[in-house]
């Protein structure tokens, strides 16, 4: 069996919709406060949260993550929402075993504005992409990535929650596919 952790920084809505169909054993935010850890506990999903401000740099705050990792024996790491640049330690650990999901077609649009600079630019359709995670920004091989168009009268916030509705069937597919049991 594939043992996974999520690690995310906010709101965690991809978490929760992995959660609802995965065993997860543990949630990692690097913010303490993030909502993301009021849906780990109605879930009952274990959680960790620590931040990098607490560490005396990023090696340490990494190596501290490792470990969990380790502890928990994770054979994947699923990034969702996760908002920082994995880093050396991290990945030199757990190389081949980190995915992440961004909103956007990629190679279009990389970065922490994914559906916000595709809607700026006028696109007439974007995406979601999963992805292994190397040590660029969302550069990473392409594990699979889905068109969401852009519809006339979209708002921004219609646009944008069809690109989430996109992100929630595609991650659990994934999973699927690189071999994780459903609950
Ligand atoms: C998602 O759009 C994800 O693709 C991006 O950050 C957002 C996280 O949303 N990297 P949530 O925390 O899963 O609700």
């Amino acid at each position: 069996m594939k043992r996974i952790a999520v690690f995310a920084s906010g709101s965690g809505s991809n978490f929760q919709v992995i959660a609802e169909q995965f065993p997860v054993e543990f949630v990692f935010s690097d913010h303490r406060d993030a909502f993301m850890l009021e849906r780990a506990q109605n879930l009952g999903v274990t959680s960790y949260a620590f931040e990098l401000k607490e560490f005396e740099n990023k090696v340490v705050y990494e190596e501290a993550i490792v470990e969990l990792l380790d502890q928990h024996e994770i054979d994947l790491v699923c990034l969702a929402g996760y908002m920082k640049i994995v880093g050396p330690i991290l990945l030199s650990a757990y190389e081949g075993r980190i995915i992440n999901i961004h909103p956007a077609y990629l190679p279009e649009f990389p970065g922490a504005h994914g559906i916000q600079d595709a809607w700026e630019a006028g696109v007439d359709e974007s995406g979601v992409t999963i992805h292994w995670v190397d040590s660029g920004v969302d550069t990473g091989q392409i594990i699979k990535q889905v068109r969401v168009p852009r519809l006339p009268d979209d708002t921004f916030e219609t646009f944008e929650a069809r690109i989430h509705e996109a992100e929630y069937k595609l991650y659990p597919k994934v999973l699927r596919e690189l071999g994780v049991k459903e609950k």
